[in-house]
């Protein structure tokens, strides 16, 4: 079996890549084509089978590129983990358009591209799955983050409409919350310290008193890409630690 990783080369992709790679043959596709080259090697070097594959999720030319070179080497993808993702923070009135504009691009427009690239494969298969991962922030208010808590919103209701489309023709589409999970998109647009204090408040306010890991994600991926959860579809599901029980 065949699964495609969007955003592959780091943090909760990149575990889950390496995961998955127990049980499926995987392709990594993102844009930092050295970086999903190195999970590639972690992945052969542990005895599973892996391809590196370049990929801007924003952009459908180089979505149906990847998922036809992809295809050409490993056979179609019965399974997808739509994942890349980037954050630009700002309060609402000084977000820019680019950031509104590339926000919406890599989260919404990549995960339908990308869905749409595979989902003709697993017809003809005749059964997929696809995991998308929005946020804890789909469902939340968030201050400074308007654009993201929009894009991830938005990942869930497309979720939902494509589970609705697509669970009758089997293939299962469901979608990841997970909260604050310590990878380098957490340090981005923040100083070190910023960070620093930022993971402190974060363990020291969740239920678990941790800040999560990819691996923890990356468990939630293998299941719901799995036979495991055969019965489950439209679904967010949080690995969170407890974030949303007040
Ligand atoms: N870290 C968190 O706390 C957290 C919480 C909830 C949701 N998420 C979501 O999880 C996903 C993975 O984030 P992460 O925390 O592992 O971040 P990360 O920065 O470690 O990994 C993101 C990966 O996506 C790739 N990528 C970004 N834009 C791309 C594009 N246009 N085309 C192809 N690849 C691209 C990057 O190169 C990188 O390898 C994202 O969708 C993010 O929004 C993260």
């Amino acid at each position: 079996m065949h699964v495609i990783v969007t955003g592959g080369a780091s943090g909760i992709g990149r575990a889950s890549a390496v995961r998955l790679a127990r049980r499926m043959k995987v392709t990594i596709a993102d844009r930092d084509l050295d970086g999903a080259r190195s999970v590639v090697d972690e992945i052969k070097s542990a005895g599973g089978e892996a391809q590196a594959i370049i990929v801007d999720v924003a952009h459908r030319t180089s979505v149906f590129e990847m998922v036809a070179q992809a295809t050409a080497t490993f056979g179609p993808p019965a399974a997808l983990f739509a994942n890349a993702g980037i954050n630009r923070r700002n309060p609402v009135d000084l977000i820019s358009e680019a950031d509104w504009d590339v926000m919406m691009d890599v989260h919404v427009k990549g995960m339908f591209l990308c869905a749409q690239a595979v989902i003709p494969h697993m017809l003809s298969l005749g059964h997929g799955t696809i995991v998308n991962t929005a946020s804890d922030f789909a469902i939340m208010g968030v201050a400074g983050n308007a654009t993201y808590t929009a894009a991830k919103t938005s990942v869930y209701s497309l979720t939902k409409a494509m589970a609705v489309e697509f669970t009758p023709k089997n293939i299962r589409v469901n979608a990841i919350g997970p909260g604050p999970i310590d990878t380098p998109l957490l340090a981005t647009g923040r100083t070190a310290e910023q960070h620093v204090a930022l993971r402190a408040k974060f363990a020291a306010a969740l239920p678990l008193g941790r800040m999560g890991t990819p691996e923890d994600v990356a468990v939630v991926v293998d299941f719901l890409l799995s036979d495991k959860a055969s019965y489950i579809s439209g679904q967010l599901l949080h690995p969170n630690g407890g974030q949303l029980l007040w």
